[in-house]
């Protein structure tokens, strides 16, 4: 891809299922995601997150959860979507791991491995303080990473007083660079403030995500053009144009 061209990337602002069927079967080289897991829920009613409470940094009052009755959806429209041999990542915390993981492989996902994030420090909790978080490797067909001396613990620090559970992209970064080529298509259906778009905008490859905040949007809006993006919003319907900007397999 040349350097003078802006890759381009889109936006949505639905729910993530409805959003993904707008996506074309077969169109997408990796989904990167990171929802909002129903046992964030469990850890509001026993105090052990501020994670749930209003971000100084942002507007945004905290986001509804996402069930996990609506896994098997999520992920069977991720599978779709999803050309034959690639990676899917999941971040995922420890409890809902066990709900995650036999659900995606009913569906058609080998799982591999969670790989740990590792955030350097504690933060909180009561029984043991929490220091990582996990992504769970899933795998459509075959597709070998790019780089097999990667370590399963990827040590990031956490990112404070950011959007609520802002993940660092250069996380997704490593996630990228491992399961993607340059100018292929990353996919995020619950993008917050962006960081898996950021990093593969960084790397070369086109991105589309979506959140049904708005804020969340336009942060990631910002920094998608920050990080040299030619960003187009959608509506649910994704238009002509953009698939065509994009090169999607309809
Ligand atoms: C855990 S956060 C993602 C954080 C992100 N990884 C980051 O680094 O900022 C989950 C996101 O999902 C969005 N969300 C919640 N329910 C959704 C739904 N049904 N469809 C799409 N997005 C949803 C929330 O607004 C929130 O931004």
């Amino acid at each position: 891809m040349s350097s003078l061209a802006l890759t381009p990337a889109t936006l949505g602002s639905v729910d993530a299922i409805e959003w993904l069927r707008g996506i074309p079967a077969a169109s997408v080289d990796l989904v990167v995601t990171d929802p909002p897991y129903e046992s964030l829920e469990k850890h509001r009613a026993k105090g052990t997150t501020t994670r749930l409470k209003h971000s100084k940094a942002s507007s945004n009052n905290w986001f509804e959860i996402f069930p996990n009755d609506r896994f098997e959806e999520l992920f069977t429209e991720v599978f779709r979507v999803l050309k034959k041999n690639t990676h899917f990542y999941l971040f995922c915390d420890q409890e809902t791991m066990f709900v995650a993981k036999p659900i995606a492989e009913r569906v058609g996902f080998r799982f591999w491995k969670p790989i740990i994030w590792d955030k350097m420090k504690i933060g909180m909790g009561y029984h043991y303080r929490a220091r990582y978080e996990m992504i769970l490797f899933f795998e459509k067909g075959k597709r070998k990473l790019n780089d097999l001396g990667v370590p399963d613990i990827l040590q990031f620090p956490r990112i404070y007083r950011g959007y609520p559970t802002e993940k660092p992209s250069e996380l997704s970064e490593v996630l990228v660079r491992q399961s993607t080529t340059e100018g292929e298509l990353v996919v995020d259906p619950f993008v917050g403030a962006g960081g898996t778009g950021v990093a593969s905008v960084q790397l070369g490859r086109r991105f589309m995500g979506n959140d049904v905040c708005e804020e969340a949007i336009s942060i990631t809006r910002d920094r998608l053009v920050e990080a040299g993006a030619s960003v187009s919003l959608e509506t649910l319907e994704i238009p002509t144009s953009t698939r065509d900007q994009l090169d999607l397999a309809l």
